[in-house]
């Protein structure tokens, strides 16, 4: 399953996947979380004692043309890495990946920090984030997501960009459940507004989780601007602070701990729906072929879709 953590700037979604994913790594189940920011923080969050060697595997971006060639196969409709767009969806002879499988992509990219495997994007601008730019640095993230084939009880943890940026690209279509990290504040739930919009428009399972609480007044202004989309929140955190002074007291309060047992519980209670992700990702691929892909390859990358195929399961043998 593939939870994104989005929401405003400095709302916590660094903070919240990191503690996500160690959560769900300490329970024991397979979890991979993916720095998906403009500004990678997430290797930080994860070992806040930097007790872990540092970060030293490449970012994806920085090995884009070996993906696409890795992921590509033999689908005869992918005639090049240079006609493999970040929007190119996976058909019959494309290469699907397990989760943390032991393909070159897992094992050049993942890195244990903190006890999780994560893996890093690479830091991009503002450039890279709009449909149009042919060099982005999501497309490797967007091209192995569309090529991943995860299962139930397997979490793919990402945090992203911050804002409703993720609406500029297809990658926002690609999560079995979005995490919308939002402070009681005016602005926390603005972005979530945009947010739940576009994600009405693309049926994209959207929930509210709070941050920051402090008391009774915090939460009842929440449940008046969030509604039934607030599933639950975490407290204003002594042991977060204390973490990000790199020195952890303790052990996260239970409350805290609690709130991610239900992020864990709604997540599982998702089944997988993959004609659904597929069709999402082959809209974006016609969407993105007609606006400028087609013309930057100089091919109609419609033929790129392949009817007959859907990923999954199946796909993997
Ligand atoms: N529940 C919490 N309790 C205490 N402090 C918190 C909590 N959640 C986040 N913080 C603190 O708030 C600050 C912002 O958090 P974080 O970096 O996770 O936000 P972000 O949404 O990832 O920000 P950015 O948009 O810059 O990536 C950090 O100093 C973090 O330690
Ligand atoms: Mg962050």
């Amino acid at each position: 399953m593939r939870v994104a953590f989005v929401g405003k700037g400095g709302s916590g979604k660094t903070t919240l996947s990191a503690l996500f994913a160690r959560q769900v790594a300490r329970s024991g189940a397979p979890v991979l979380a993916v720095d998906g920011d403009i500004n990678q923080h997430l290797s930080e969050a994860l070992d806040p004692t930097a007790g872990t060697l540092p970060f030293a595997a490449p970012p994806l971006a920085a090995h884009l043309g070996e993906i696409k060639d890795l992921l590509r196969g033999t689908n005869p409709r992918i005639t090049s890495r240079e006609a493999m767009v970040k929007t190119t969806p996976p058909g019959r002879g494309s290469r699907l990946l397990r989760l943390l499988g032991d393909d070159e992509l897992h094992t050049r990219h993942v890195q244990r920090v903190g006890g999780v495997p994560l893996m890093v994007t690479g830091e991009f601008d503002e450039g890279d984030l709009g449909v149009a730019c042919y060099h982005s640095k999501l497309g490797a993230v967007e091209l192995y997501l569309s090529h991943l084939v995860d299962g139930p009880g397997e979490y793919l943890v990402m945090d992203m960009t911050a804002g409703a940026d993720a609406f500029a690209s297809g990658l926002f279509a690609r999560f079995d459940m979005t995490f919308l990290v939002a402070e009681p504040t005016r602005k926390g739930v603005s972005v979530y507004r945009q947010y739940r919009d576009h994600a009405r428009e693309f049926g994209i399972p959207l929930a509210v989780v709070g941050n920051k609480v402090t008391g009774e007044d915090d939460l009842l202004f929440l449940k008046e601007q969030v509604g039934d989309d607030l599933l639950t929140h975490l407290v204003l955190s002594p042991w977060v602070r204390s973490a990000e002074r790199g020195n952890p007291q303790g052990e996260l309060e239970d409350t805290n701990r609690h709130a991610l047992t239900i992020l864990r519980e709604t997540v599982d209670a998702r089944g997988k729906d993959w004609p659904t992700l597929h069709r999402h990702a082959v809209d974006f691929h016609l969407r993105n072929a007609h606006s400028w892909a087609n013309q930057a390859t100089g091919q109609d990358l419609a033929s790129q879709v392949d009817p007959e195929f859907t990923p999954g399961p199946p796909s993997l043998t």
